[in-house]
């Protein structure tokens, strides 16, 4: 529907972040990158035609459930007056109809989106007051729990929490729970949070999401190798590195790895050069996958306690409703 494109031009205090991540990460013994770094402009358009592409399920299961269930999510947030945060909305296409569903039922609120992109903010200032009339919002450009403490600060209304799009699967468990946590200290008791989760499901469906036919989601990894050319003058010769996913029906924890194909050295800026032997991985990203067991036990662990779960017809993904505890 809508397309975002962003640069995420990062100012130097956090293009020296990059660089400091980028350097302890393939200097530790298992090497690893961090995926917060995917998307810059590229990768941003990448993410849109893996979103599109055949095997990646979830976005389209995420858009079912807005399209159909909205009005049932906007009665239970049925109340007082409301702030309604948005952690990460990106193009806010599956928020719409939820905000839609919110105004057309009169419901009082204002809508702040939070994202680490101004690029983001920028676009849906721009375009959401025209296509949904009548909305209040005030996009909020940062990192999340800073710009939560924010609203916290020029509102004492009620809050109810949007996490979707599966993003809490680039954290394992353990991040997760702590994640959760801090949300869990910045709410009060009774407000409301919203997690999208991917859910645990035949293993071969889910490990096509992302090992697609057409090599969009190598892309997407690749990307990053040419980021950190680009960005911090490395020399990666991108040919010389395989993309490798796994999938661990057990833990639930989809991993993506790029393999260095030959033993290589690869120069990063003046300073830095690091070895690779032949078939060494660097860690790319997790994708971790949920039983509704297991999303109740981060619930309890966070403080929160479960109210509803929204599926898709096929219960391949699920919008959760938590309510903060006392
Ligand atoms: C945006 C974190 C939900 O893990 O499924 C898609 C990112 N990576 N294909 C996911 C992603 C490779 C995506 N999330």
């Amino acid at each position: 529907m809508f397309s975002v494109t962003s640069t995420r031009k990062l100012p130097g205090r956090r293009l020296s972040g990059f660089y400091q991540d980028v350097i302890n990460g393939l200097k530790a013994s298992q090497k690893y990158l961090s995926s917060k770094y995917f998307y810059d402009e590229a990768g941003d358009k990448i993410f849109q035609q893996i979103m599109a592409s055949p095997e990646y399920y979830l976005t389209r299961c995420e858009m079912e459930i807005m399209q159909h269930q909205s009005g049932a999510m906007a009665a239970l947030f049925d109340g007082e007056p409301f702030d309604l945060v948005e952690l990460g909305p990106g193009d806010a296409t599956k928020s719409w109809h939820l905000l839609r569903e919110l105004i057309r039922t009169k419901a009082h609120f204002t809508y702040y989106p939070i994202d680490i992109s101004s690029n983001v903010i920028g676009w849906l200032e721009d375009k959401l007051p025209v296509s949904l009339p009548g909305l209040q919002m005030q996009g909020l450009n940062g990192e999340y729990m800073d710009r939560m403490e924010y609203v916290e600060q020029i509102s004492q209304r009620r809050k109810i929490v949007l996490f979707m799009g599966a993003n809490i699967g680039n954290m394992t468990i353990q991040q997760a729970t702590l994640f959760c946590r801090q949300l869990h200290d910045r709410m009060r008791p009774g407000d409301l949070l919203l997690i999208g989760f991917d859910l645990k499901k035949d293993p071969g469906t889910i490990l096509a999401a992302y090992n697609d036919r057409q090599g969009v989601t190598k892309a997407f990894n690749l990307n990053l190798l040419k980021r950190i050319n680009r960005e911090l003058h490395a020399d990666f010769d991108i040919d010389q590195f395989g993309h490798y996913p796994v999938y661990d029906p057990g833990t639930g924890a989809c991993k993506s790895y790029l393999i260095s194909r030959v033993a290589q050295q690869v120069h990063i800026g003046d300073e830095a050069v690091i070895s690779f032997s032949e078939n060494e991985a660097i860690f790319m990203e997790i994708s971790q996958k949920y039983s509704l067991q297991e999303t109740y036990y981060l619930a309890r662990q966070a403080g929160f306690s479960p109210v509803h779960e929204f599926y898709d017809s096929k219960k391949m993904f699920s919008d959760i409703l938590w309510r903060r505890l006392p």
